[in-house]
């Protein structure tokens, strides 16, 4: 960190004022860092970002695109338990916060079982808050095969997934193993929402703690995506 801390300041950047949805240069390698270089909404420009204030910041703007934007009911269901701050954001978002089975104090482990029942059993095209990586506050991921399976399930139930990645590289050392659920959701046709902090992996060189919220859709719908991203930032 001190080593990387030195190369920015080495670097001079300018301090010029950021644009509404954030500095291009910043949201494209945060884009590359969670999605992968080869990855076709990429590649294929369809995906929609917006820079916000830190992790929460993303997720109070997702909450309030869901509220405004999706045809669907406006609930969202978080795992059990799930970070403290969760239930409120997305309260204060408009929503309603429902509840699925994931941790097992028994086995100190994750309800596998529990949590693909719930997510079978949720009304179709809910949607669904998963943590991409190092659980928060249970340090319980799912393997990758069971994440296959939690695809399979959310993809039948044609839910809509929003990831929460605060902790990319923490769970496993390797950022690109960290993003194999988001990644797999995508390579599986779904369009997930992301929201992106850098608050613990990149601290001391995020003194402001900038942070994404990334949509991903479908081709032509990016630039209207973004558009209300825009808007939702200004407050209009
Ligand atoms: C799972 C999870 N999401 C989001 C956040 C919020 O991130 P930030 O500190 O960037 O607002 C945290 C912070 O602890 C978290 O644990």
């Amino acid at each position: 960190m001190k080593q990387a801390e030195k190369k920015i300041i080495e670097a001079n950047l300018d301090k010029e004022y950021a644009g509404i949805t954030g500095v291009p240069n910043f949201t494209k390698a945060a884009l590359k860092l969670a999605y992968g270089a080869d990855s076709a909404p990429l590649s294929e420009d369809r995906i929609a970002v917006t820079q916000t204030i830190s992790g929460t910041g993303a997720l109070r703007i997702g909450g309030a695109f869901l509220e405004r934007h999706y045809p669907g009911a406006k609930a969202i269901y978080i795992p059990t338990p799930s970070w403290a701050n969760h239930n409120a954001v997305f309260k204060d978002s408009g929503l309603k916060v429902e509840k699925y089975r994931y941790y097992n104090k028994d086995t100190i482990g994750l309800d596998f079982d529990g949590m693909v029942a719930d997510i079978k059993a949720m009304p179709k095209g809910s949607i669904i808050l998963l943590h991409a990586c190092a659980h928060n506050p249970t340090g319980v991921d799912p393997t990758e095969d069971q994440w296959v399976k939690i695809a399979d399930a959310v993809k039948a139930g044609d839910h809509f997934p929003f990831f929460d990645m605060a902790y990319q590289g923490f769970a496993s050392g390797d950022t690109n193993k960290d993003a194999f659920a988001l990644r797999h959701f995508i390579k599986e046709g779904l369009y997930p929402v992301l929201c992106q902090s850098f608050a613990k992996n990149m601290v001391s060189i995020a003194p402001l703690k900038v942070l994404l919220l990334l949509t991903s859709i479908s081709g032509s719908l990016r630039r209207a995506c973004w558009c209300l991203l825009r808007r939702l930032r200004i407050g209009g």
